[in-house]
């Protein structure tokens, strides 16, 4: 068989791992791998090298991607300067084309939610067959019980609040650390409860200013002068009003891109507390740097059961980790986000043990 690969959307902890076991677990089938550059753009744009032993030696603990990837890109609404004008045009034509020319079997698209729309997309809509990976440090995609690249950067989160709690501690301060994660609190949930903040704060959970001074002010009461507190970059208001970062524009799917409420918060804290308060914006070292080693064993599997898809000619699935398998779900099932229930197990947890979410 003749496989591509691609990594799309925003990059995470482990994507190496995966086309490392695409790649070998395919050759060691007799199976020939070609990796296209930068997400779709390179196979609308037909750049790909061959991935062999030696292009995959060496990249296992790598963080990114060696292939390079975007959440810039729309295959579908791709955009070209015709005649010096800007316009948004669907290369899912040409995509196919390339596809054919060089006579693949199947695309195997490792990407987050956004990238399993369009495969989605790409499978209904051309007769390219494709198989999907799930990746992103939100931990969002539906279907799957955790994606890889969710583990490394909750790690990063729990260092910071290691060390955030420090310097707090020291200052009498309120310090806040911010976490990615859009619309879902994976990040924040697990880091908060890993490195013991005292409040964390995730999207699903509409906060109160109230309420987190009054959890401050009780700490202050037993003698706490200093609080911890992680928030997720995309949390609301009961009204649902979010901040979203100035300037930056919207991504491929309109959504508004998130980053900086800390900072307001920080101020807000500040002046209903009277207790100075700092923010710390984790923003991309979440996602740069080596897998740790969960995300490595975890991407190894998912990267060797893809290829084992591909061979089985079982497209238009993408593999999934289920009650501790990976396992394989139709990529159709594939819709909207995982959000952090009310109720998950863990949020329950923090309460018991006297974390407020805020609310
Ligand atoms: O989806 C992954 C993610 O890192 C989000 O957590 C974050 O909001 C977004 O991507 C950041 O995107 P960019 O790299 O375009 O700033």
């Amino acid at each position: 068989m003749r496989i591509g690969v691609l990594t799309g959307g925003g990059d995470c902890p482990g994507l190496n791992a995966v086309i490392r076991a695409i790649t070998r677990s395919g050759i060691g089938r007799g199976h020939e791998i070609f990796g296209f550059k930068d997400g779709f753009k390179g196979l609308i744009e037909n750049r790909y090298i061959v991935l062999n032993h030696e292009s995959v030696s060496g990249i296992l603990s790598r963080g990114g991607t060696i292939l390079g990837t975007t959440n810039r890109d729309n295959p579908f609404k791709f955009k070209q300067i015709v005649d010096g004008k800007e316009v948004y045009l669907d290369m899912s034509g040409t995509m196919n084309e390339n596809y054919h020319a060089l006579k693949l079997d199947c695309l195997v698209v490792i990407g987050g939610d956004g990238s399993m729309r369009l495969a989605n997309q790409i499978s209904a809509s051309t007769d390219i067959k494709v198989i999907g990976v799930p990746k992103t440090i939100d931990n969002d995609i539906v279907g799957t019980e955790m994606t890889f690249g969710f583990n490394s950067a909750v790690d990063i989160a729990t260092d910071a609040l290691d060390r955030l709690h420090t310097t707090a501690e020291s200052h009498h301060r309120v310090m806040i650390l911010e976490v990615m994660g859009r619309d879902a609190g994976w990040i924040a949930l697990h880091g908060g409860a890993a490195g013991g903040a005292d409040i964390i704060l995730i999207p699903e959970i509409p906060y109160n200013l109230e309420s987190i001074n009054k959890t401050i002010q009780e700490r202050i009461a037993r003698g706490k002068s200093f609080s911890l507190i992680i928030v997720s970059e995309g949390i609301k208001t009961l009204s649902g009003e979010q901040i979203v970062r100035e300037g930056i524009g919207m991504d491929i799917f309109n959504v508004p891109r998130l980053g900086g409420v800390s900072s307001w918060l920080a101020r807000v804290i500040e002046e209903y507390t009277g207790i100075e308060s700092r923010a710390t914006i984790l923003g991309h070292l979440q996602r740069g740097g080596s897998p740790n080693s969960f995300d490595r064993v975890f991407a190894t599997q998912l990267g060797a059961r893809a290829a084992e898809l591909a061979a089985k000619g079982r497209f238009g699935e993408m593999v999934v980790l289920r009650e501790n398998k990976i396992t394989s779900i139709p990529l159709e099932q594939v819709k909207g986000v995982r959000l952090v229930p009310i109720d998950d197990p863990l949020v329950k947890t923090c309460r018991e043990i006297g974390l407020s979410f805020g609310d």
